[in-house]
């Protein structure tokens, strides 16, 4: 007879497997035992600090609802839903470059006319967002979808702020145009802290780390026979570029926005001046072939 010691801790766990009838279970499991009876050897924790710990998930699943997800922000935060995503979505040649969904999405925003003006409570720097769609091969896709989203200008999104935003504030869909291009009116962003009332907050706190996100506009591009794209456009020069939050900064979705003086050259956008502008282009790679 075997029973349970600290050296023979994991073996004892990992014999248990032997009747699982799910081979990927198996592997999943053989790995989290592995790495978890590692960490618990290599941090010995006090019987308080396990106490703490528990204390800790079990806040982070109390505060989640249908609106609120604790448990993403901590994966978020701790870098574990980029490495998932990159993981998942390894860098293509010349395709545009994945980042976080993050909460804030929501499906079924309007389909609104290209140069629509997605800002709907009247506040921030009006900003033109243009660019085309293309494959890597350089073609524009016409009538490829663009999912917009970011936060208003005091940096909240329009769900965070219920009765004091506008339902649907800077959010909008819109359809590539037959060349491939698209354009829309938003607001130039800013940078924003991620939720802060909640474990994760008290636990970057801890850590000392700052919540912020640097300036961001979301985006999901999506066209018929292509792989869709879920990104952000960064805004050049915001100070939380290489230290976010959420660790989703790629160089190659910084973009200079451009503040432009002349009236003349507001006209045509149907904003006034000054107002800001940034040229973005996604590239989409080409559907994978579907399993036969
Ligand atoms: C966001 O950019 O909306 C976001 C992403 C991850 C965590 C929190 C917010
Ligand atoms: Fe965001």
């Amino acid at each position: 007879m075997s029973f349970f010691t600290e050296a023979g801790s994991e073996a004892a766990v990992l014999a248990r497997l032997a009747e699982c009838r799910n081979p990927r279970l198996t592997q999943v499991m053989t790995s989290a035992v592995h790495h978890l009876h590692a960490f618990v050897k290599e941090v010995e924790p006090s019987m308080e600090e396990w106490m703490q710990a528990i204390q800790f998930l079990t806040r982070t699943g109390q505060i989640c609802d249908d609106k609120r997800q604790e448990w993403i922000l901590l994966s978020d935060t701790l870098g574990v839903s980029m490495l998932v995503e990159t993981i998942n979505h390894r860098a293509t040649a010349g395709a545009t470059e994945q980042t976080v969904l993050g909460p804030f999405h929501v499906t079924g925003a309007p389909v609104l006319p290209l140069g629509s003006n997605i800002c709907r409570d009247g506040k921030g720097a009006p900003c033109v967002v243009r660019g085309r769609v293309l494959g890597v091969d350089g073609q524009p896709i016409a009538g490829a979808l663009l999912d917009v989203w970011q936060t208003s200008e005091d940096g909240f999104y329009d769900i965070q702020q219920p009765g004091i935003q506008p339902e649907g504030n800077l959010r909008g869909r819109f359809h590539s145009a037959a060349d491939g291009s698209y354009w829309f009116v938003t607001v130039k962003p800013c940078s924003y802290p991620i939720p802060t009332d909640g474990p994760v907050g008290a636990l970057l706190a801890g850590m000392g780390r700052h919540p912020y996100r640097p300036a961001h506009i979301h985006l999901i591009a999506s066209a018929e026979g292509f792989e869709p794209v879920t990104t952000h456009i960064f805004v050049k020069g915001d100070p939380y570029l290489e230290s976010d939050a959420v660790f989703g900064v790629k160089e190659s979705l910084i973009r200079e926005f451009v503040e432009v003086a002349d009236p003349a050259a507001a006209a045509p956008w149907g904003v006034t001046a000054p107002f800001w502008t940034t040229e973005f282009d996604v590239r989409l790679k080409p559907a994978a072939a579907p399993a036969s």
